[in-house]
């Protein structure tokens, strides 16, 4: 089950009122860049790529938090919704090497019901790739190139173990939908030459 994409949209104004940020138009932007690979990808709905696209986020309605947090809440408000599909990408976007990622016991129930759902959902599908692809395509300023993203996000969270593992992920993917839309995904994201060139000052919350 999904929201429309209207219902999608009112989600995200809703949730920018309780915690805004540049997240709500990365979220968009994730949105948009699914739906356009999905354009070009057999057996994929590309209205329900972005669909899930601009929900993936959807947790961090609830404030500035971590990404288990983050995932967890977006995956409890669209069980909530009754949104399951919705809710699976909530769970997968932030976990490219799905349960690989977790072969270590998590101490936090966030991450122990995470790890729970990971290990049960199967292996990641279309979707979960697309959105988990076009996490790291999509700024709030438009699409970049993968490796302009890897560096912002290091620059702004520091490095940790996965990243290289998860690079490397994100490109086989992207491999593996260009071999079966017959041209490069940057193709199909609008103005990335420009915007890839772009190097706005980082956001920060309004002072209270
Ligand atoms: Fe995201």
């Amino acid at each position: 089950m999904l929201p429309t994409v209207d219902e999608a949209m009112n989600e995200l104004k809703c949730a920018e009122k309780l915690n805004p940020g540049p997240w709500v138009a990365h979220s968009m932007n994730v949105g948009l860049a699914a739906r356009n690979i999905a354009e070009k990808l057999q057996g994929v709905n590309p209205e329900k790529a972005y669909i899930l696209g601009l929900l993936h986020d959807i947790g961090r309605r609830v404030g500035i938090v971590s990404i288990p947090t983050h995932v967890f809440e977006g995956y409890k408000y669209c069980m909530e919704k009754g949104w399951n599909e919705a809710a699976r990408i909530c769970m997968t976007h932030s976990y490219i090497g799905m349960l690989d990622w977790f072969d270590y016991e998590p101490e936090s129930l966030e991450e122990k019901e995470i790890k729970k759902f990971i290990m049960n959902c199967g292996e990641a599908d279309d979707y979960d790739r697309l959105v988990q692809l076009c996490d790291s395509l999509a700024t709030d300023y438009g699409f970049v190139i993968l490796e302009k993203r890897f560096v912002d996000v290091i620059r702004r969270y520091g490095i940790m173990e996965n990243y290289i593992k998860g690079w490397d992920l994100a490109f086989k993917i992207k491999e593996a939908f260009e071999a079966r839309m017959g041209c490069s995904i940057y193709d199909v994201l609008p103005d990335i030459g420009r915007t890839t060139l772009l190097c706005p000052p980082s956001w920060k919350p309004p002072a209270k």
